[in-house]
Formats: C-alpha cells, structure tokens, sequence
C-alpha cells in the first residue's frame, strides 16, 4: 500500500489503525513533509518491518512511478493534499498544484505502471480521500449532503479538492482505473495540526490566549472522530464497489460556538482534576480557577464562510455497515486528554515553517493565528 500524505493528520492515524488491524501488509508513506507532516506522528510505526517512509512530492510522476513498481503496490491511498481553507485564502496556488496537479500526477503513474496494455495487469486500487466542502454551503433545514448533491465548491482549497474528485472519477470513465472515492465531514482527534478548530482552541487555551470564534460563531460542521474515519476507508478499500464515491459523516451537527465552549469545560474539568496541569499551563486560566471560556473572543468573520455542512451516510451505511463509534463527548475526551499528553509533540509542529509562514502572513511570530483574527493581546 501506497500511502501519500501520511505524515499528516489523518494519514498518519490511518497508518497506524491500517497496521494494527492488517499487521502482514507493507505500507510505504509518501509524504513531502510540508509544515503540516511530520515523521513524530508515524512514531507509533517508525521501524515496524512492513513500514517505509519516502521523502517526496506527489507532483513528481516519476518518482511515484517507481515507487509503484519498485514496491510492488496494489493499492493507493491518497490523503496528500494541503487541507486548510484559511491558507487557500491567502494563497490558492499551493492548492491547485498539490490538490490538483498532484493528483493528476498520481494518477497518472498509477495508470502507467497498472495498466501498461489498458488493462490493469492485478486487482488493483486507488482510492481517493476527500471532502464534504466540495458540495458547497447548506441552510439550516437543508437536507444533508448526498452522493447526487451537485458540486458547488466555495473556497480555494474546496474547489481544489472538487477538480481532483473530478479528475479521478475521469481516469475511471476514460481509462477504466479501479478508483473509489470518499468524502469526509470534518475530523478531529490526535496528530491535527494546530490550525484547525479543535486543536488550536485547545493550544490557545493552554497558553491563555484568545479563542477566536469566526463571525456569530454559528457555522455548523458535522464532526468525526479520526479512528472512525480510518475504520470507514478500511471498509470502502476492502468492500467498496469500484467507480463509487462514499460519503463519510459523523452525525454529529454543532455550531462553532458550543464546540469550543465544550473543550473549556472539558479543560476546566482536566484542570480541576490533575494537579499538575496549573504548573505546566500557567496561562491559561483554569490554572488560576477562572473558567477557560473568558478567553472566548468573537473575530471577524472568514471571507466567503460555507455556513453548515452534514453528510448524509446512509449508501455507507447501508452497503458498507458503516457508523461511527465515537460519541462527541468521548471523542473530545480523548482529544484534550491526547493535548495534554503530548506537549512537545505540538509545540514541536508549531516551530520551524509554520512559524515563518505566520510571520510571513501577519508581520509577527505568534504562532497559530488564523486569518482575520485581531492582534494578539498577550
Ligand atoms: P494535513 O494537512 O494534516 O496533511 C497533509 C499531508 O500531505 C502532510 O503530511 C503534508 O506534508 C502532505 N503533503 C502536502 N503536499 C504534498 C505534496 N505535494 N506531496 C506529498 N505530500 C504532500 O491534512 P489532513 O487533515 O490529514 O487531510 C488529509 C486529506 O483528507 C486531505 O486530502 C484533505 O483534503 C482530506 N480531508 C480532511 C478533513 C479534515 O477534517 N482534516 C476533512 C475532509 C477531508
Ligand atoms: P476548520 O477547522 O478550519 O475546518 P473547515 O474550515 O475545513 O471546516 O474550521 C472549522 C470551523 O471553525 C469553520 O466554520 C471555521 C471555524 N473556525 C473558527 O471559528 N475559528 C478558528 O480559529 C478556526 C481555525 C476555525
């Protein structure tokens, strides 16, 4: 198995789920190690027999190629990709050469090397991870999102992700490439890189900084615990009728707002339940007995901010058996318990590049801000 992007959030927790479950295969990440991969989150399969990590980009066809050949590889899963809508904002093209190009590149080399006559030579895969941003912004009775919902992708990075969906379904029809897809609703859990929702409330926190709440703080997504979303690529690899897209959900609808009021009661509890919390987070107000939420802040809003996103999981369910296993409440849980046991391995993510790039962006070096957040206070 070929594994593009598996230094990063989701990919490095499918790695490690895939080679729990399926401890025989051989998995091979391809991973350009951009600011969001990092080999620290392969750590739990660094030096496995079966496991090999390559330095790499997707957008090199040639390298690709003979990583296919040379390793034998019968399936691909494809996660690399640059995943986050504040960035495309402030700079799209990354977006289209990774998200596109690269895909197109992959693809490519999958067919080159698969079907050299035509006709792939073995029972091959390439399956295809994507989103739920794809199909647009839905009101608030809208019915959730399906596998018919017509694309209406409204960020960079979502149409980025609609034209490699576009792409891949092409080299099915044209070329008969054995490729399944699956678009996902938002997720969250271990490894996220700190400039999502989940994980950068839970930073911020932690260093008694604000939490900057786009807009009313109103925007819906469905949320979806990692561990949930490997177990539902495993399913559609082993199961999932070739040429067919999945739709993946937790269903699990909150408002921005509540989800970030649940992680500070979530800290306050930790707080008041481990005593040595308050002297490793000094800032953060919970170390000094006040509720983690009077850090709450109300930003301006995210330019051209989709407003809810459901998936509707009901072909996943029904073909594939496929629900999740998570509860929020246990699934946040174990998020902010993971954060606080793993320190060094954000304040590790957040040096180097990332720290440039912010500084880059906003002229100065605090970390983890997003786009259209006010001028730290601290
Ligand atoms: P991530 O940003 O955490 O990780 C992306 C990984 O891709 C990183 O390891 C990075 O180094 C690698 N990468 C980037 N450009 C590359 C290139 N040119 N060549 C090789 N590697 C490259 O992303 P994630 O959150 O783990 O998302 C994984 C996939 O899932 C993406 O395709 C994303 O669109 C999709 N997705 C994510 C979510 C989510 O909530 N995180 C939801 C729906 C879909
Ligand atoms: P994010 O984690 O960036 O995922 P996506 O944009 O792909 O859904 O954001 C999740 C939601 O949280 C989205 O509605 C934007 C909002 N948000 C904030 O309110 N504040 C923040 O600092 C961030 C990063 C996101």
């Amino acid at each position: 198995m070929l594994v593009t992007g598996g230094a990063g959030f989701i990919g490095a927790n499918f790695v490690e789920y895939w080679l729990g479950a399926h401890p025989g295969d051989r998995v091979v990440v391809l991973d350009a190690l951009t600011y969001a991969g990092n080999r620290a989150s392969l750590q739990a399969v660094e030096g496995r027999p079966g496991f090999e990590f390559v330095t790499g980009d997707i957008c090199d066809g040639g390298l690709v190629a003979t990583l296919i050949r040379g390793r034998a590889v019968s399936t691909i899963v494809h996660f690399a990709a640059e995943s986050h809508v504040d960035r495309s904002i402030v700079g799209p093209e990354e977006f289209l050469r990774t998200n596109v190009l690269g895909t197109q590149s992959l693809l490519q080399a999958a067919r080159s090397v698969w079907m050299p006559d035509g006709k792939a030579l073995g029972p091959v895969r390439f399956h295809h991870i994507s989103t739920d941003e794809v199909y647009g912004s839905l009101g608030p009775a809208d019915p959730a999102f399906s596998e018919r919902t017509p694309y209406a992708p409204n960020s960079p990075y979502a149409a980025s992700k609609a034209a490699s969906d576009h792409l891949v379904r092409a080299y099915h029809h044209t070329y008969g490439l054995p490729v399944t897809t699956s678009n996902c609703s938002n997720n969250y859990g271990p490894y996220q890189f700190p400039e999502k929702l989940i994980p950068l409330m839970i930073v911020n926190a932690l260093e008694g900084k604000a939490l900057p709440v786009y807009g009313d703080g109103g925007n819906v997504r469905d949320w979806l615990y990692v561990t949930d979303h490997c177990r539902a690529i495993e399913r559609v690899l082993l199961e999932g009728r070739v040429g067919e897209t999945y739709n993946v959900g937790g269903g699990n609808e909150w408002p921005n707002v509540d989800v970030v009021h649940r992680l500070c009661a979530a800290l306050d509890t930790a707080f008041a339940a481990d005593r040595s919390l308050p002297a490793r987070f000094p800032a953060c107000p919970a170390a000094k007995g006040r509720p983690v939420s009077e850090l709450v802040t109300f930003v301006k809003d995210r330019p051209g901010h989709d407003r809810r996103y459901a998936v509707d999981t009901t072909k996943v369910e029904r073909e594939l058996g496929v629900t999740p296993e998570e509860s929020f409440e246990s699934g946040l849980r174990k998020t902010v318990a993971w954060y606080l046991e793993h320190e060094a391995w954000w304040r590790g993510v957040m040096d180097g590049s990332y720290r440039d790039w912010v500084q880059a962006q906003y002229g100065d070096s605090s970390a983890a801000r997003p786009a259209g957040a006010p001028a730290p206070t601290d």
